[in-house]
């Protein structure tokens, strides 16, 4: 198959999506909508709606009427890198090409687009209008895996981790679970959603989620490589700055070569979860690959 169009097709997909469902700027509410619309429609991957939009396409199942579902992930990953931004965190200028959230419309604003995006994910998750295509008890269960992996036992406990370990010695095993909170847990979920969309039995629900713990380890590991590899212009976000910043990451525990080696075997490993699947599953095997060898 041919990767790069089917992530531009999906990536179209996703992208006219969310262009129906995020909410106008317009009223009393324009600014704080505006920026909102701002970060999210700034040109992101979005491999998180599209490794769920592929899970349920994996299982054989057709996931157009279930497009809330799929960008309500793309609302918590926005959200979650405009907070990663502020200055109290990471103090980023630059992301997906563009100056951050808070430099455009100042910290307050920032802090509010994405306390927004993170709540409209769940306006999204909640809506009625996605029975009779999903039934309540499915949407139930994606509600909590999406709650469950943003939050302090997933996403945002990862970011209290890494916050806390800034300039710290850190055991590996803190940093091999700071990994999969941060980054790790909201790939699973997006892999877990769309099973549940694709009506996965357990032990394909098992399968998958193996799948998604490991590409959700080997994405962080690219992306702290990245940082150091990479360049800014090419990243479109600030290459160096986790040397700046003392973090904990995979490079700076094992050298660059060995963190390699340890990106590619958690794709391996998540390649090798598919094993029961068929070639309708070819889209996760060439994600998987794809993670380790993107360039941003
Ligand atoms: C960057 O995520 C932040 C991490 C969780 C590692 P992406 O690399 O998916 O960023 P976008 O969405 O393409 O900008
Ligand atoms: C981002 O981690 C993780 C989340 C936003 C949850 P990083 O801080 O390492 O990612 P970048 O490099 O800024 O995208
Ligand atoms: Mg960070
Ligand atoms: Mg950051």
């Amino acid at each position: 198959m041919n990767l790069k169009a089917y992530l531009s097709e999906k990536r179209e997909l996703v992208e006219a999506a969310m262009a129906q469902l995020m909410l106008p700027a317009q009223g009393e509410l324009s600014p704080h909508i505006e920026a909102m619309r701002y970060s999210l429609f700034a040109g992101g991957k979005r491999i998180r709606p599209i490794l769920c939009l592929a899970t349920c396409e994996a299982l054989g199942e057709d996931p157009s009427p279930f497009m809330p579902v799929i960008c309500s992930l793309e609302c918590i990953h926005t959200y979650s890198l405009i907070h990663d931004d502020l200055p109290a965190m990471d103090n980023d200028d630059l992301r997906r090409g563009k100056p951050t959230n808070h430099v455009v419309f100042g910290e307050a604003e920032a802090i509010l687009a994405g306390d927004g995006l993170l709540t409209f994910a769940f306006d999204l998750l909640s809506s009625a209008d996605l029975q009779p295509a999903l039934t309540a008890e499915k949407q139930l269960q994606i509600i909590a895996i999406l709650s469950r992996a943003s939050g302090s036992l997933g996403m945002v406990g990862g970011q209290a981790i890494d916050i806390a370990s800034e300039g710290k010695e850190i055991p590996f095993e803190t940093l091999r679970y700071l990994h999969s909170c941060k980054t790790g847990a909201l790939i699973t979920a997006a892999v877990q959603m769309g099973a549940v969309l694709g009506n996965a039995s357990s032990s394909q629900y098992r399968a998958l989620t193996t799948y998604g713990q490991n590409i959700g380890l080997a994405f962080q590991i690219v992306d702290d490589l990245l940082n150091v590899e990479g360049t800014t212009e090419q990243l479109g976000k600030k290459a160096g700055s986790d040397a700046e910043l003392d973090k904990a990451t995979y490079p700076s525990f094992f050298g660059l070569e060995a963190t390699h080696k340890k990106a590619k075997e958690a794709v391996a490993q998540a390649v090798d979860a598919l094993i029961p699947f068929n070639t309708s599953a070819d889209p996760l095997r060439e994600l998987a690959n794809y993670i380790y060898y993107r360039k941003r």
